[in-house]
């Protein structure tokens, strides 16, 4: 069932808390630089609770070449709402933003059982399975932000 949904510039203090309890079971996260340009987003219901973050930062893809290419991280959604909206609408107003500043890749490190989800969003797996200290086995994903709109999206 979708949920009326808004979503909103933001920045690590009110993200980080949703991405610890859901991303690390609720051990610190260590604050990341923020490169300039870097911007979060956070999800809210209509009476202003905080159900989704996210966080898209300029930075080298280590599985493509690229010119501007941004990494998405500390995508969570509060599990009381998964599957209402909030991951696809953190996720496309990201990728809005960026292809409005013509950034040419956007990347992640997708927790396996979340392939699914930034498949839906318009990645595509690019690399093998591979392991990260916190949230187990991962794949590398890719999407194009300025050729969503289209039928298909073409992976470098
Ligand atoms: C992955 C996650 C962010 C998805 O958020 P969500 O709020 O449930 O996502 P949405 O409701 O917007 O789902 C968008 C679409 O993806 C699908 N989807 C959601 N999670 C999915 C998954 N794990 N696998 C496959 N499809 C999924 C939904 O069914 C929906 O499909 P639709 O296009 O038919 O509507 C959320 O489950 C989460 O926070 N998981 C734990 C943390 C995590 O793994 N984060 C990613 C780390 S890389």
């Amino acid at each position: 069932m979708q949920i009326e949904l808004t979503v909103e510039d933001s920045d690590a203090d009110t993200t980080y808390p949703l991405w610890r309890d859901v991303l690390r079971e609720g051990r610190p996260v260590p604050r990341l630089a923020d490169p300039a340009g870097t911007f979060h987003l956070a999800a809210r219901t209509s009476d202003g609770r905080l159900v989704g973050v996210v966080r898209f930062s300029p930075a080298r893809c280590p599985w493509r070449t690229a010119e501007n290419p941004w990494q998405l991280r500390g995508m969570a959604t509060d599990p009381t709402v998964r599957g209402s909206g909030a991951g696809r609408a953190l996720v496309a107003e990201g990728l809005a933003r960026l292809a409005a500043v013509g950034a040419d890749l956007v990347w992640c490190d997708a927790r396996v059982p979340a392939v699914g989800f930034y498949e839906r969003m318009g990645f595509a797996v690019v690399t093998e399975q591979f392991d990260k200290p916190e949230g187990g086995a991962h794949r590398g994903m890719v999407t194009v932000p300025e050729r969503r709109a289209a039928s298909s999206v073409r992976v470098p």
